[in-house]
């Protein structure tokens, strides 16, 4: 009999990647080495079940997966889009939800309705633009920023932002809030085309079995 690769698997840094493992957990998948907190290695191996695991920054994940350097990859949805990467979306996994939206101070809900050209600043420039100029017809002048994206209308760098909302706390503490929803957000399961084809007994094995598990967490909710 041929002797299995590794499939490799690549986690986005955080809380993405430990409930990730809390869900591989579920269906009997472990990988001890990575419950070190102290360790600062990067690849963790389960050699029973010739797994393979990498903590890697989200915005990087469609990138190690489109290019089959990870067979595998979870990461937040919104990621996905902003990074259009070519990969095979296939289990939403139901942890991280949140919603990216629109936000602003209160007065800026105006600025929306007249279609008005105003800067909006965010960490995704792409979500950004298709929104408001493919799904609002409404031209923009979009500026990317990398972090504390709050503080765009706070400084007077930009109108409104395009940000995720979780809790909604960010906002509230800094005097902002939605003014209109984008779309809703949750981490996602991509996997790599060709290792879709070439590994396809034991990816589909595996995407059946968490689908199964994530059934069964729904209805024991
Ligand atoms: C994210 C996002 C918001 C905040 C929303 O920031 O950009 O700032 O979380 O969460 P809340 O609705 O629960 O308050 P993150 O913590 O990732 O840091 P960042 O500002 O560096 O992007």
């Amino acid at each position: 009999m041929r002797e299995e690769r590794y499939l490799t698997f690549a986690l986005g840094k955080g809380r993405l990647a430990s409930q990730t493992m809390e869900l591989l957990e579920k269906i009997g998948i472990t990988c001890t080495e990575m419950k070190d907190k102290s360790s600062r290695k990067l690849i963790f191996v389960n050699e029973e079940r010739k797994l393979k695991f990498f903590l890697a920054k989200g915005p990087d994940i469609p990138t190690y997966v489109e290019y089959g350097a990870a067979d595998i990859g979870v990461v937040g949805s919104d990621t996905i889009m902003e990074e259009d990467r070519r990969v095979y979306e296939v289990l939403d996994l139901g942890f991280g939800r949140c919603r990216m939206c629109v936000c602003g101070p209160k007065e800026a809900a105006e600025l929306l309705r007249h279609h008005e050209m105003i800067r909006v600043a965010s960490k995704y420039p792409n979500i950004a633009r298709d929104y408001f100029f493919n799904k609002k017809h409404q031209t923009v002048d979009i500026i990317k920023l990398n972090g504390s994206i709050e503080l765009g209308p706070i400084v007077g760098l930009s109108d409104v932002i395009v940000d995720i909302v979780e809790t909604g706390s960010t906002l509230r503490e800094n005097g902002l809030q939605v003014l209109e929803e984008i779309c809703p957000l949750s981490a996602r399961m991509i996997v790599n085309q060709v290792s879709m084809q070439m590994e396809t007994r034991r990816i589909r094995e595996l995407i059946l079995q968490l689908r199964n598990s994530l059934r069964e967490l729904s209805l024991n909710r």
